[in-house]
């Protein structure tokens, strides 16, 4: 396909055939999460999105771990290998366009959807989500960059102003994006919220000043779902297609009667019902921080009318289905080159496979790996790992269900399942279960709310039982967990119910108390202290079980935080002040600027309860010879015009040794200190500037090469651009953010 073929195309479709390429509709069959019906005159094919980062909404699938375990990872070749098997199963469900990865920053601790994003540090999120979409791509399939930018809430993420300065949304909050892009990206989702005024699908400077123009992406820009606003404000805007873009009435209608009774009025009749008595009706859709679903649509209709009276030229429009049928283009789709929408294209693995199917060890296994590699050891006072032939108490409400994610959008149902309780039983000799508490609620924007868990529960737990299973067991395993969902912020970071509580007395009960946490995100962890070793295991997906006993009985995860577990809401950078978070009439200033997460507590010299890197290992790690060189190939370092952000700025190799009799995983962290910059610009102590996972044998030794960006050494100026400050840079490698064992310094004069 060349681009005299998609002229070719575009000057043979009739405006209302191009107005077919830039809104979504229901898919017929109800299993896409976007449609796009194509043209079959011109042998133009449907496209089929399907979302999102934990795996494929569509039916069963391979339930990953959650995107928060992957960014623990700190592993860019793990996240290529997940989005090449997200890739796989979207094809073989029969769908083109994948809606991941999420690579919003993890701002607030208690953010509804930080268990769909990967960490609080731009150089993190860009490495592996850049990865990951690689790994999308490289499989046939699009990725779509969510959500675009500044969605780091989700209390009124449908209609807040996230006033922001350049400089954070530069050094911040863009650059996973501009990774995104980099690295192939099909597709960008723009986010709900505003952004210094404007919504984001309407957002001009953003989505034609940053992404096109500077960054030249040449992909799509749809909105995320029900959120357009205004027909010409989103055509001259950026926004290629509006999604989901057939009406609430159209795609609700097989599941109620209401809507469907609505469906047969006059489409003139329908237009006049109001939104809001439309949201009753869909009442899943009626929360706080769901947008409002409207009956109608901005890029059909009202978008023809605004090109004949003139507002928008058709040559906007034009644009726009050059770049829809780019995306179709990428993949063949144009060609006859792929059979669109027909199931089973992946192709069965196994003889018992119907060619549907996505139930496949390979996947299952990785499940298992990643969720083993996010797993982070915050403390082990020796206990851990087990010998194996230690009798166990599994306490918590929820130990017998793996947990495969949260609320929302990225829910999977997964193929299978494995629960700590399952987990473990296959490995320890003898394991006693009590759940202690009442179930944690699993939020669900698919189901009824509340967990299922607790409406099969015919008797209530036994918190006496629980604690007197502990004192009884060689070791107790007490499994925590949250429940967060898209659509809602968590109304606190302490644990829900009286699991807290629960964790005490299991640990005055028993001095080998291991907790398991599950959770979206940081919590609190009042016990941590008294407690003999804390795990955190994120939502480790459908493997749950299986990674989890891995871990406990010896297999060195390897993760990291990535992000900083405080002691309390109050210890982070966005506390103290409502117009922070969550905000004041529907604004939510970010006077922090770039001191989000432990750039903030470092500003602020407060003490994380575990520190942003922070992750044990049962090896033990020697650092030394660390040497930094300044990377003098393709200019002077400090020529940081944009093109050049990631050329390499500095090098730098240290010797890692495993001193201990067993191999381990260990991630090398290369942080950049900056010299003091001008009067009045404040810049983080420390920024994460390159890291590397490496696995060691016992006794054996590596020289690890990290390459630090020229962006690292940079920062963000409004009226210069890019700048690197001339002085002494510091380049500290270490363990976490927070434990130096090398230092160099390097002169930039
Ligand atoms: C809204 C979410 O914000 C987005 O991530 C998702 O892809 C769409 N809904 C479609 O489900």
């Amino acid at each position: 396909m060349t681009d005299a073929r998609i002229d070719a195309l575009v000057s043979d479709l009739t405006l209302d055939e191009k107005l077919r390429l830039v809104r979504g509709r229901a898919d017929p069959e109800g299993r896409a999460t976007g449609y796009l019906p194509g043209v079959e005159r011109l042998d133009v094919p449907p496209l089929r999105l399907v979302d999102g980062p934990l795996g494929v909404r569509d039916r069963e699938a391979t339930a990953f771990p959650a995107t928060v375990a992957l960014g623990a990872a700190w592993d860019p070749d793990l996240a290529r290998r997940l989005g090449r098997a997200l890739a796989d199963e979207t094809r073989t469900r029969g769908h083109d366009v994948l809606l991941a990865p999420g690579l919003n920053l993890v701002r607030v601790p208690t953010g509804g959807r930080n268990f769909e994003y990967l960490s609080e540090d731009p150089e993190l999120t860009s490495a592996l989500g850049a990865a990951y979409v690689d790994g999308v791509e490289t499989g046939g399939v699009g990725a779509t960059a969510k959500h675009f930018v500044a969605n780091n809430q989700e209390h009124r993420r449908d209609t807040v102003d996230a006033v922001v300065s350049e400089r954070a949304l530069r050094e911040i909050y863009l650059p996973g994006f501009r990774a995104a892009v980099d690295a192939g990206a099909s597709a960008v989702m723009a986010a709900y919220n505003r952004v210094n005024g404007h919504y984001m699908s309407e957002h001009r400077d953003l989505l034609e000043g940053v992404l096109r123009d500077e960054w030249d992406f040449d992909g799509a820009v749809m909105s995320d779902w029900w959120g357009t606003h205004d027909a010409v404000a989103a055509a001259e805007g950026g926004l290629d297609l509006e999604m989901p873009g057939a009406s609430v009435v159209e795609l609700f209608a097989p599941r109620s009667r209401a809507l469907r009774a609505m469906l047969r009025l006059r489409p003139s009749d329908r237009l006049g019902i109001d939104p809001p008595l439309v949201s009753r009706l869909v009442d899943r859709f009626a929360d706080d921080g769901q947008p409002d679903p409207y009956p109608f649509d901005f890029f059909g209709e009202p978008l023809k009318r605004a090109v004949a009276d003139g507002l928008v030229a058709e040559a906007t429009i034009d644009r726009k289905v050059r770049r829809v049928l780019g995306l179709y283009d990428r993949f063949g789709m144009l060609d006859g080159g792929r059979s669109p929408g027909a199931e089973g294209v992946g192709g069965a693995r196994g003889p018992g496979d119907s060619p549907s199917s996505v139930d496949w060890d390979d996947h299952h296994d990785l499940a298992r790996e990643v969720a083993r590699r996010g797993t982070v050891l915050l403390a082990d006072d020796g206990v851990l790992p087990l010998d194996g032939d230690e009798s166990l108490a599994v306490v918590g409400p929820n130990a017998d269900e793996a947990k495969v994610g949260g609320g929302g959008s990225s829910e999977v149902t997964p193929t299978r399942t494995v629960s700590p309780v399952e987990g473990l039983r296959s490995r320890a000799p003898r394991v006693a279960f009590e759940r202690g508490v009442k179930p944690v609620a699993n939020p669900s924007m698919f189901d009824v709310p509340g967990s299922g868990l607790r409406r099969r529960l015919r008797t209530g737990p036994d918190f006496e039982a629980a604690v007197e299973a502990a004192a009884a067991a060689d070791v107790a395993v007490v499994v925590v967990q949250d429940g967060a969902t898209e659509g809602e912020d968590r109304d606190s970071m302490a644990l829900p119910g009286n699991q807290d509580r629960l964790v005490r007395a299991v640990a005055e009960a028993n001095p080998r108390t291991v907790v398991l946490c599950r959770s979206s995100g940081p919590v609190e962890m009042p016990w941590a202290d008294d407690v003999a070793a804390v795990v955190q295991t994120w939502y480790p997906g459908q493997a749950d079980g299986a990674a989890l006993a891995d871990v406990l009985y010896g297999a060195d995860p390897g993760g990291r935080l990535p992000m900083t577990v405080g002691r309390r809401f109050d210890d982070y950078p966005v506390a103290g002040d409502e117009r922070r978070y969550p905000g004041v009439d529907e604004h939510v200033h970010y006077d922090e600027g770039v001191f989000v997460g432990y750039r903030g507590f470092d500003r602020d010299g407060v003490a994380p309860r575990f520190p942003f890197g922070h992750g044990l290992s049962y090896a033990d790690f020697g650092y030394d010879d660390l040497a930094v060189e300044r990377v003098r190939t393709g200019g002077a370092v400090d020529d940081l015009d944009a093109p050049g952000l990631d050329a390499p700025g500095l090098d730098a190799t240290v010797t890692v040794e495993n001193r201990a009799d067993r191999p381990g995983r260990e991630v090398v962290q290369a942080y950049v200190e900056p010299p003091a910059a001008p009067a009045g610009v404040a810049r983080p102590r420390r920024e994460l500037a390159g890291f590397e996972s490496i696995a060691l044998d016992g006794g054996e030794r590596r020289t690890v090469s990290l390459s630090v960006p020229r962006r690292a050494l940079a920062r963000y100026d409004r009226r210069d651009g890019w700048t690197v400050d001339a002085g002494e840079y510091g380049v500290v490698v270490g363990r976490s953010s927070r434990e130096e064992r090398v230092r160099a310094t390097v002169d930039l004069s």
